[in-house]
């Protein structure tokens, strides 16, 4: 790692690349196991279809594969990259996935670690990644958002498992000084409100020796309160990205394209509404993958990039919003 150090003041995009498990759970397959229905999943949250991690599928190998997207698409040599930053929440290893992810990719000059914000994960992850290509510290990193929720849903409660999916996504990220297509950020934290949406580990206490007791690990079901987590994603959503319109002297009129955490398309609606961003400039594809959490974002932009809807210097608004609670923002011009 060398890093560049003079002149530094931004950073370009330079590949991206995405992967989902080939499993795939219709609406309607979900109806067989909990008392629902594809009309009542889809009108509620635009939903038709998820998929699901088979035993190969866990996140070194599903971040593994986007990152190895990402970087072709850039046409790195991999020994030249300095960073790997995977932002995720389950991963298989909880003393971090990114060091595997690494490993497989023979990308041995570059640090790796996790990081954990839930379906904020993917924004605050390349938030972090950019601040050290800004600062000169490194060149050349990879973003990951890589997920597999499906091994921590409660596939009775209907409430909660028609939402979530399995995937990832990746993007790579370039320091230069020439430029700075990483326009702007902004991001936020409410633990008061973390209730609303958990993983919580479980407390099963047992005992090493006589007197001596131990907490042994696990983690419970995800639960939700899906009314109090669609009023904060509707509410604190707009606010921020109309923050960061102000504070970068944007305006939405300006934007190409509102890249939104997949969560539900009546959030989207809603927070485009609420922006004056036209239906069409909002993407969405949960259609077909419902909630990937931290990777929804990359996986919404591979899609969006490599179908030639988003071109070269289109400005993107993107928000991560999820668990914590936290939220974030981005202005970026791709390229
Ligand atoms: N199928 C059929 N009925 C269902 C159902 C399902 N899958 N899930 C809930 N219901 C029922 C409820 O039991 C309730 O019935 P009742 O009135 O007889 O008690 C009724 O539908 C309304 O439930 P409610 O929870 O008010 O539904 P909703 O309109 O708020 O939709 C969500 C539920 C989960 C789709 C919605 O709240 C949501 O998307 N919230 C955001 C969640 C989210 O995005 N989380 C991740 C953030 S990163």
């Amino acid at each position: 790692m060398e890093g560049i150090k003079v002149n530094q003041i931004g950073v370009s995009f330079k590949g991206i690349g995405s992967y989902v498990p080939d499993q795939v759970l219709t609406n309607q397959k979900i109806s067989q196991k909990v008392d629902t229905s594809d009309e009542w999943i889809k009108s509620r949250t635009g939903i038709s279809e998820r998929r699901i991690s088979r035993l190969e599928d866990n996140v070194t190998e599903m971040g593994y594969e986007a990152a190895l997207n990402a970087i072709e698409m850039a046409n790195w040599d991999i020994k030249t990259i300095d960073l790997i930053v995977l932002a995720t929440s389950t991963p298989n290893d909880l003393f971090g996935s990114a060091p595997s992810i690494q490993a497989k990719l023979g990308a041995y000059n570059a640090v790796a670690f996790d990081l954990t914000a839930a379906c904020s994960g993917f924004l605050f992850a390349l938030i972090t990644a950019t601040q050290f290509l800004k600062g000169g510290s490194f060149k050349r990193a990879i973003v990951i958002g890589a997920d597999q929720l499906s091994s921590f849903v409660d596939w009775n409660d209907r409430r909660s498992c028609i939402l979530f999916g399995d995937g990832a996504g990746a993007l790579a990220v370039e320091a230069t000084n020439e430029f700075d297509n990483f326009i702007g950020f902004d991001m936020r934290t409410d633990g008061e409100r973390g209730s609303f949406l958990n993983l919580p580990s479980t407390n099963n206490k047992d005992s090493i020796i006589d007197n001596i007791d131990f907490l042994s690990g696990g983690f419970s079901p995800i639960q939700m309160n899906g009314q109090e987590v669609y009023k904060f994603a509707v509410r604190e959503v707009p606010i921020i990205l109309e923050k960061l319109f102000r504070n970068t002297n944007y305006s939405s009129d300006e934007v190409d394209w509102l890249v939104l955490h997949q969560a539900n398309q009546r959030i989207l609606d809603s927070v485009g509404d609420r922006l004056k961003i036209p239906r069409e400039k909002i993407l969405s594809n949960l259609e077909k993958y419902g909630n990937t959490s931290a990777a929804t974002i990359p996986l919404m932009m591979d899609e969006a990039i490599r179908n030639n809807r988003i071109k070269h210097n289109d400005i993107i608004a993107t928000s991560g919003f999820g668990a914590g609670l936290s939220w974030g923002a981005a202005l970026i011009k791709w390229g």
